[in-house]
């Protein structure tokens, strides 16, 4: 039988400068869910990349005195580099200057033609070029004779040119049924409100082409024209899977997706913009839209101008990859913003990773080693406290997946982390170096104990620390294909016979100076 189909994407990142936290973010998340689903049993896809025409970005190409094509080469670079130092397990990282891509920009471009949804116009109105966003009168506000967009606060001018316009209008009441219809389409719920809010206030039809510069796609059969840079850049999570071939074995697989992982600022383009043209270019629409909040550091959203931007790259080279991965998930609960600092990464780095998930595989294996010859030693003798440790994570399993299917990582994580906890305590209270002379085989029963304990923890924070829970799991010789959730509840998952791996110390200890 073959697999279930997974399909997870990121956001694609403008690469107008380079890529900082809030990109980490975003992307980590994902591969979370991406490797969850994976020990899981499902087949999975996950997309990145990054999104590399409009104005933002010839403009910022100019004032860097460099060709679009080779500004974006260069920067593209860079996030595709994150993706190695975050560790992503994606499967594939797209850019919008891609031929594959153009391919499918064009096709659905024909398709809205074809179905009588675009039409020629002018545009007159406000636009924001850090946002390539169309604003309303009543979305924009003035101070000191400029104007700026309510929402995102950036800078808009205005603008009047010939252009296609989209008919989104007529895709509104379509919209409000699938969004009734599918109660997990738009989540978080408050966000779902906003955007359910904002398409009964009425949806106006949407600029799809500028003529005014052009770093973009051309409209076919007019090529002074570019397409909108938001209709090309969304296109990129069918044109991964070979669209517009929709026979090929990738979209037979993987379409419609899954989830798309966004930040909260571009909601609207995939849960309003997005289903309308798919809709009209009769194409299923993505299961799930999930909108994350912000990252902050001193309580504010990051910018250059506050000087309060956490560079992912150094936090890894100081800390490790692990340990970051760990603290966002950890400190920040998904659907909210959530502040981050240096100090409470350190705090969480010592009490949950070496204090609590490392000290626990340190002070086993350790004694283990020394004890038992270098090898697990096996039990079938079992007290109800042991069978009590290991069931207690079997019986919680089924709502742990059920967390991670509804993107409450946050609940998941503190669940699992606790089952650590509980093992240390386990371990201090049976106090096996005791039973060392007066009962080995009691001691035998609970390393056993322990050791199945440590490895079932050990695949359950495989998504979110896959390098420490991969150490673990080699250390203690488990194959590679039972790193999964079905094999949780295998107790024959153990070679006795054979001699336990070296052993490095996951999680160094923060030292405070202060
Ligand atoms: O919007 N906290 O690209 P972009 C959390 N190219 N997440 C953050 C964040 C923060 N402080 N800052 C950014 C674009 N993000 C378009 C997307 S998709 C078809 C096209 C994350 O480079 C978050 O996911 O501005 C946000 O939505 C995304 O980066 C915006 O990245
Ligand atoms: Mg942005």
């Amino acid at each position: 039988m073959q697999n279930k189909s997974f399909y997870i994407t990121t956001p694609i990142y403008y690469p107008s400068g380079k890529p900082h936290m809030g990109h980490a973010y975003s992307s980590i998340v994902a591969d979370i869910f991406a490797r969850f689903k994976n020990i899981e049993g499902f087949d999975v896809f996950y997309l990145t990349g990054t999104d590399e025409h409009g104005l933002k970005i010839q403009r910022e190409a100019e004032k860097n005195k460099k060709d679009p094509k080779k500004f974006c080469d260069e920067l593209s670079a860079t996030f595709r580099d994150l993706t190695k130092t975050l560790n992503l397990s994606n499967s594939d990282f797209i850019r919008t200057t891609e031929d594959r891509h153009y391919k499918s920009v064009k096709e659905i471009w024909q398709r809205l033609q074809k179905s009588g949804d675009i039409y020629l116009s002018k545009y007159s109105g406000w636009y924001s070029i850090s946002d390539e966003a169309y604003y309303d009168e009543d979305e924009i506000i003035s101070k000191n004779n400029k104007k700026y967009s309510k929402s995102s606060g950036s800078e808009v001018d205005w603008v009047e040119e010939e252009s296609y316009f989209f008919k989104l209008s007529k895709w509104q009441n379509k919209l409000l049924q699938h969004y009734d219809k599918n109660p997990s389409f738009i989540l978080p719920e408050s966000r779902k409100n906003e955007v359910v809010n904002f398409v009964k206030k009425g949806l106006k039809d949407l600029s799809v082409s500028r003529t005014s510069f052009t770093w973009g796609i051309p409209v076919p059969q007019n090529k002074k024209h570019v397409i909108y840079v938001w209709l090309d850049a969304l296109t990129n999570y069918i044109s991964a899977l070979n669209f517009p071939d929709t026979s090929n074995e990738l979209f037979k697989k993987f379409w419609p997706a899954s989830i798309h992982i966004i930040g909260k600022d571009i909601l609207r383009f995939h849960a309003i913009y997005w289903p309308a043209f798919l809709m009209a270019a009769n194409i299923p629409l993505p299961k799930k839209i999930y909108g994350h909040g912000w990252i902050l550091s001193d309580e504010k959203k990051m910018s250059k101008s506050l000087g309060n931007i956490l560079d992912p790259i150094e936090i890894i080279n100081k800390y490790g990859i692990d340990q970051l991965r760990y603290y966002l998930i950890k400190e920040v609960s998904l659907g909210n913003d959530g502040n981050i600092s240096l100090k409470n990464l350190e705090d969480c780095i010592n009490n949950d990773l070496a204090n609590n998930f490392g000290n626990l595989c340190q002070r086993v294996f350790t004694f283990v080693k020394k004890n038992c010859s270098n090898k697990i030693p096996n039990s079938k003798n079992f007290d109800k406290v042991d069978l009590a440790l290991t069931e207690n994570l079997i019986k919680t399993l089924p709502a742990l997946i059920e967390n991670m299917n509804n993107q409450k990582l946050n609940n998941y994580l503190n669940e699992v982390i606790s089952f650590s906890f509980d093992a240390n305590k386990y371990f201090n209270d049976l106090k096996p170096w005791e039973l060392k002379n007066k009962d080995p085989e009691r001691m035998n029963a609970v390393l056993n104990t322990i050791i199945t304990q440590i490895k079932n923890i050990s695949i359950l924070l495989n998504p979110i620390i896959p390098i420490a829970s991969e150490n673990v799991l080699d250390f203690l010789n488990v194959p590679v294909e039972k790193r999964k959730i079905t094999f949780i509840k295998d107790k024959n998952v153990f070679d006795y016979q054979k001699e336990l791996n070296e052993f490095n110390i996951l999680f160094k200890k923060i030292e405070n100076d202060n």
